[in-house]
């Protein structure tokens, strides 16, 4: 694996961009160079990994976990196969990972499956800032249980840091679910010394790395968290597939949020369930084979290119983008210091979703709104922004159109930089 601590060049880049697809065709059938800057909401996908859940269904296209014969067996085997590339992505064992349907299913499991261990009163911490997955389903255990929410202080940056959160934490908490990365303003968390200080009061850790797997060397062990969930479709994977790692005692005590075939050893009339041993007790019915395979192609390639320096390069492209608006009054950036690349901006007095608009007419897709994290409005004291988040495939020519369409004006944003 790659992983020293350069950037990607230029010339890189330009290869890299030829494994993707969605660059070399839909370039053509835009009007304008087509820069695609919402890489926060979904990444694109290489070749290997449209070839590696094409080729479950041409060559090994048999259920998981249930024949008897020869095609079963190889299946089993690749299936086992691609859980332990994933598991090892994140510093995990395969055992300890559960394939799931992306990060918002993953939660929803840690939520609904640690809603026996929580009662009347019990804390359940969470920050303002995060993404609609990582906290309606608190909500709604909390509702079932009578459990409480509590909200740790965000800084200036809109980060949870490990004193704002020792503010919160009592003997009542049982759960501290953060995003290692946030999806607006990009704010990365010390989960370390988060995850210490909630076990210092014997509450789970639950991380939420929808952001943080495409983007950023992840190991589990070394980060002490007790759950990590993260999607496959934000890190060059197929949709509809993504991980829970869970700590291996841990997963042995939750209960499984969906029941079905695959995941039992045996039941009975009288309702009696023995379940499989973890991570097949978490995996009722037939799994998504297809988008395992893909997945697992995803690491690796992600692994050959090195996660140190895809978050170099992406900061790159984002601190240029951010140095060329930081004089220009009439553009506000949210999130200057953040370290990943995700910039937030607004135009003064432009709605968000018109400066999408206007973007779009050059060519540029970014996302406006409140991005799911409904709660960060009173903190950022904005009704939406404009998302440009970057990834490694993005080129200098992305960060300059985006800088070209936003300072040069052109269209109605003339009557603001006039
Ligand atoms: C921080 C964060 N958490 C959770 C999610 C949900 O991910 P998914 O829609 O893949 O389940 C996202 C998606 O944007 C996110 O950015």
């Amino acid at each position: 694996m790659k992983e020293d601590k350069e950037a990607l060049t230029e010339t890189e880049v330009a290869r890299i961009r030829r494994d993707f697809p969605m660059l070399r065709n839909v370039k053509t059938m835009q009007k304008h160079r087509f820069c695609y800057l919402d890489n926060s909401a979904t990444s694109f996908k290489p070749d290997l990994v449209l070839r590696a859940a094409d080729s479950y269904y041409r060559n090994w296209n048999a259920n998981t976990n249930r024949g008897d014969y020869d095609l079963a067996h190889e299946v089993d085997q690749k299936y086992y196969e691609a859980r332990k590339e994933v598991a090892g992505f994140i510093g995990a064992t395969p055992e300890e990972l559960v394939f799931t349907a992306g990060d918002s299913m993953s939660l929803n499991m840690v939520a609904y499956g640690l809603m026996p261990t929580l009662d009347n009163g019990d804390e359940i911490v969470l920050s303002e800032a995060e993404h609609a997955s990582n906290a309606l389903p608190w909500f709604n255990v909390a509702r079932l249980t009578g459990a409480k929410i509590v909200f740790a202080p965000l800084d200036r940056e809109g980060t949870v840091t490990p004193s704002s959160l020792k503010k919160v934490l009592s003997e009542r908490t049982k759960v501290v679910s953060l995003a290692q990365v946030t999806n607006v303003l990009g704010s990365v968390i010390d989960v370390k010394a988060l995850a210490g200080l909630a076990h210092g009061v014997k509450a789970l850790f639950v991380l939420d790395g929808a952001q943080s797997a495409p983007t950023m060397k992840i190991d589990v062990k070394d980060l002490d968290c007790d759950f990590f969930a993260f999607s496959g479709h934000k890190m060059c994977g197929p949709t509809g597939i993504g991980g829970l790692y869970g700590k291996r005692e841990l997963l042995v005590k939750m209960n499984p949020m969906l029941s079905g075939g695959g995941m039992n050893s045996r039941f009975d009339r009288f309702g009696d369930v023995f379940y499989e041993e973890p991570p097949y007790k978490f995996e009722a019915g037939t799994q998504n084979i297809a988008g395992a395979f893909g997945l697992a192609a995803a690491c690796r390639y992600l692994a050959s290119i090195g996660m140190d320096r895809i978050g170099n390069w992406i900061r790159h492209l984002r601190d240029e983008v951010y140095q060329a608006l930081k004089g220009i009054d009439k553009i506000t950036v949210y999130n200057p210091a953040s370290p990943t690349g995700i910039l937030a901006f607004n135009v003064k007095d432009i709605f968000s979703q018109d400066e999408a608009t206007y973007l779009n007419s050059k060519g540029i897709c970014v996302r406006a709104g409140l991005h799911c994290a409904k709660m960060l409005p009173d903190f950022i004291r904005a009704d939406g922004t404009v998302r440009a988040s970057f990834y490694f495939y993005n080129d200098e020519e992305d960060a300059k159109q985006l800088i070209g369409a936003l300072t040069k004006g052109g269209d109605f944003l003339d009557a603001y930089f006039a």
